[in-house]
């Protein structure tokens, strides 16, 4: 074990060996990240105030409570000057940067609108605002008109770079295709933007091999930020069937723990958020990332009213809750973990910070 945490350059079965590891073994592995964690990225969190912005998607993931199938979702769509008033939130109370998230959709009102939005809070913030676009696969044109509007990190996960999982879990049309969330991926990072991607933990048919898989893709793509959490069931959705097959929600969770400190281990410079699913299953699920790992918290800005309706699991947490609910909660839960927040700082991944370097003097 002792070797494997110190190992150069994890390979594949060092990486399967590390997510087997039992109790005490992930224990050493929880404490190997934390300083590798400490060494590389300090302990500082940085707040990325997230805005669901709207529940309607076209799509139909079969994991997903608010696909387009899911008759028993309440449908919104905050209005323009909600978007910006939750802007204006973030920017007040020091977040630095906010994340617009919603369902996909790919129409031309939508694509203007983002376009439209991302100038307003860019104004609105004197151009402090940091601003993460996560709205699903679209063409490079689009990734660029909105780059140019302002957006400059955006997070597109891959949910599985095992194919045929992948598949199994989308419905097989051209709207759900494996290579063109690849591709966008590739788009995106063309596209100049810091690229964020990751992974669901714990879904049904997926083994210990195909999370190592992901490990090494994210390691090979050379992201710059990753989100990934637990899958969680959900009863209104086609994967739910699977049920049976799932490990225990708890089993799921230390998996998760584990994925997030052999990742911080791979690459020690990245920015790695506590992902809210986390939460749903143990309520100091993200402190416990932060602790051996994460260094990115997303703090739910999104207007009390709607988020009930946003729930893409069940027991989705902070759904009762409004903006300053949710400061005041993470102020005291990140103390606690001996971790300072990062106010008024982008908290750029500083692996995106030297990548940009280097490529200036390569020139
Ligand atoms: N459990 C966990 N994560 C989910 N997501 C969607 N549905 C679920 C679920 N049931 C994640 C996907 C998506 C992100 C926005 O939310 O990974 O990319
Ligand atoms: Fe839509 Fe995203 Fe849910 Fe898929 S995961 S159904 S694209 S909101
Ligand atoms: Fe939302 Fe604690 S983070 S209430």
């Amino acid at each position: 074990m002792k070797d494997l945490l110190h190992k150069k350059s994890l390979e594949k079965d060092d990486i399967i060996a590390l997510l087997s590891a039992n109790e005490e073994d992930s224990r050493k592995l929880f404490e190997r990240s934390a300083e590798i964690k400490e060494k590389y990225v300090g302990n500082k969190v940085y707040f990325r105030g997230l805005i669901e912005f709207s529940n309607i998607c076209g799509k139909n993931c079969y994991y997903c409570g608010i696909r387009a199938g899911n008759a028993n979702v309440e449908r919104y769509n905050l209005t323009d000057q909600e978007i910006l008033d939750a802007a204006r939130f973030a920017y007040e109370n020091r977040y630095a940067s906010v994340v617009l998230q919603s369902g996909e959709l790919a129409n031309e009102t939508f694509i203007s609108r983002i376009e439209y939005l991302l100038s307003e809070i860019k104004k609105l913030s004197n151009n402090e605002l940091g601003i993460t676009l996560s709205v699903g696969e679209q063409t490079e044109e689009t990734y660029r008109r909105w780059f140019s509007a302002g957006a400059h990190r955006y997070l597109l996960r891959i949910e599985s770079t095992n194919r045929s999982l992948f598949e199994g879990i989308h419905p097989q049309n051209e709207n759900h295709s494996f290579d063109t969330r690849m591709k966008s991926l590739y788009s995106l990072k063309k596209t100049g933007y810091q690229v964020g991607t990751g992974v669901m933990i714990g879904l049904p048919f997926q083994t210990l091999e195909d999370l190592a898989d992901d490990l090494l893709f994210i390691r090979e793509f050379d992201t710059d930020m990753v989100g990934m959490g637990p899958y969680i069931e959900h009863p209104d959705t086609p994967l739910f069937e699977y049920n049976h097959l799932l490990l225990p929600q708890r089993e799921r969770l230390q998996l998760a723990f584990k994925m997030i400190a052999v990742l911080r281990i791979m690459m020690k410079d990245i920015n790695i958020a506590a992902a809210t699913a986390l939460q749903a299953i143990d309520p100091m699920g993200r402190e416990k990332a932060i602790k051996l790992g994460a260094n990115i918290i997303m703090p739910n800005i999104t207007p009390g009213k709607y988020r009930n309706s946003y729930k893409l699991y069940e027991n989705k947490p902070c759904t009762d809750e409004n903006p300053d609910d949710c400061t005041n909660c993470l102020e005291a839960r990140i103390s606690m973990t001996g971790n300072t927040i990062g106010y008024n700082e982008w908290g750029d991944s500083k692996h995106f910070k030297l990548k940009k370097n280097k490529q200036k003097d390569d020139r």
